[in-house]
């Protein structure tokens, strides 16, 4: 049992703290927001995580996770501090890095003996050796320390399952010291025999980035290729199927859609140009998955537009917001773009979805929201499919083209079978099939 400080309690700080404490650890994890901080020593998840408020509670309720906003005390009472603050984008598309030399400096200053700093957030190359040059010249004498690169791979919407079964931990360190440590606090995932990779600092860091960049850009490519299908009479979804039953290509992140959004591909693909140029390199491959990315959802939106003579005054509906399904979250969700820009074409929007609603009244303001997919429907001109949450894919599709004004879906996940929709009467158009 190690005692753990998890600086941050955004979404990487709290499922972490939340999973290493179910592990047997004594995890504090401290946030400067004191609001945030009493809703969490209630068990109030400030997101959408399916399960995590039950691990809070369960955690919380046999004393191995505590919450508090006395950052300074977190660090002098923990061995292992986690840095788990947020890292957004910067105007040029680099990570910002301020919070995390700010912690460290905090780190610096509360230390009286040997800790363990480590990098949970996504930052550059190079950072991990930075913090370790903060840390050294704010200490109010020399203590040693270590600092390690931990990145995370959780995916919204199933982060504790990523967590508790995950394909590899990547653990970037040189000192046995820490080396030892990060191994125990990770000892449940080595009695299931997960691949544990530990290498140096900047090698774990850019495995982050050219796991996520690699993955946006598959993504990207199968978008291209689905494309490229609807021109010459291709089911893309056929394709991929194909195309992933060879074993050196595999069967995941390859359905096509509206594009990728959230809170990690759009900005770490950037990040990811940034560190290659301030390099002196080139990732040109990162660049077009990019851009193949911002055109996929004109791509959406052209497939409205086409399916209505004119767009102005018509209504248009949308079932689902959020930028992927099981989370409540809108960051950079396509929704957005291809929304927008039907406004400024005139149309007005109908808009249902399960979770993400609250979110999506804060960027989607001129929209009538929605209680369910059928009241969407009601005198709709086309219905748009924007986020493959599971209560779409069974509807009572003949009750909803008696209300739809004409019956028409752009369907941009995938969800349905292109066959039975036009039986069923509607106009419909996927995407790449
Ligand atoms: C991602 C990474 O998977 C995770 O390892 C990392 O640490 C954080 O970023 P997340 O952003 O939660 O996780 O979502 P993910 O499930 O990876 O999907 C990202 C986007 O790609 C979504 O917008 C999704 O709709 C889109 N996507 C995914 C596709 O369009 N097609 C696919 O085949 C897969």
């Amino acid at each position: 049992m190690r005692k753990i400080c998890m600086i941050g309690t955004g979404y990487v700080g709290l499922v972490t703290g939340a999973c290493f404490a179910d592990f047997g650890n004594s995890v504090l994890c401290v946030d400067v927001d004191s609001e945030k901080i009493e809703l969490l020593k209630n068990s109030v998840v400030p997101f959408f995580e399916p399960g995590l408020k039950e691990f809070i509670e369960r955690n919380t309720a046999r004393q191995r996770l505590g919450f508090s906003d006395d950052v300074e005390w977190g660090i002098r009472e923990s061995e292992v501090i986690f840095i788990a603050v947020g890292t957004p984008s910067l105007p040029d598309g680099s990570a910002d890095l301020s919070q995390v030399f700010s912690v460290s400096e905090k780190i610096a200053e509360n230390m009286t003996e040997y800790k363990v700093v480590v990098n949970k957030s996504t930052v550059s190359v190079g950072t991990g050796a930075k913090v370790a040059d903060v840390v050294r010249t704010h200490q109010k004498k020399p203590i040693p320390f270590d600092v390690v690169s931990n990145p995370e791979f959780l995916r919204e919407g199933s982060a504790l399952e990523d967590f508790m079964r995950p394909d590899r931990v990547v653990i970037g360190a040189t000192s046995d010291r820490a080396l030892d440590i990060m191994s125990e606090i990770y000892r449940p995932l080595y009695l299931i025999e997960t691949p544990i990779i530990k290498t140096n600092l900047e090698t774990a860091e850019l495995i982050k980035y050219a796991s996520n960049a690699y993955l946006a850009t598959r993504i990207s490519f199968i978008n291209e290729v689905a494309n490229l299908c609807e021109k010459v009479g291709a089911d893309v979804n056929v394709v991929a199927k194909a195309m992933g039953l060879d074993g050196r290509i595999g069967p995941k992140f390859l359905h096509a859609g509206a594009g990728f959004g959230g809170s990690c591909f759009p900005k770490d693909t950037r990040a990811l140009i940034k560190i290659a140029e301030q390099a002196g390199s080139q990732i040109s491959i990162v660049e077009a998955a990019i851009a193949v990315n911002q055109n996929q959802r004109e791509v959406v939106f052209q497939k409205i537009q086409k399916m209505n003579e004119s767009l102005e005054g018509k209504c248009i509906g949308f079932l689902g917001l959020s930028f992927k399904p099981k989370t409540d979250d809108m960051r950079e969700a396509p929704s957005i773009t291809v929304i927008e820009k039907l406004i400024q074409h005139k149309a007005t929007i109908k808009a249902y979805d399960p979770v993400a609603q609250e979110n999506a009244k804060k960027v989607l303001k001129d929209i009538e929201y929605c209680q369910d997919p059928y009241s969407v429907a009601e005198h709709t001109d086309t219905l748009v499919v924007m986020t493959e949450w599971n209560e779409f894919r069974e509807l009572d599709f003949p009750r909803i083209k008696e209300v739809m004004n004409v019956p028409k879906i752009v369907d941009a996940r995938n969800v349905y079978d292109p066959e039975k929709m036009r039986e069923l009467g509607f106009e419909y158009a996927g995407i790449g099939r």
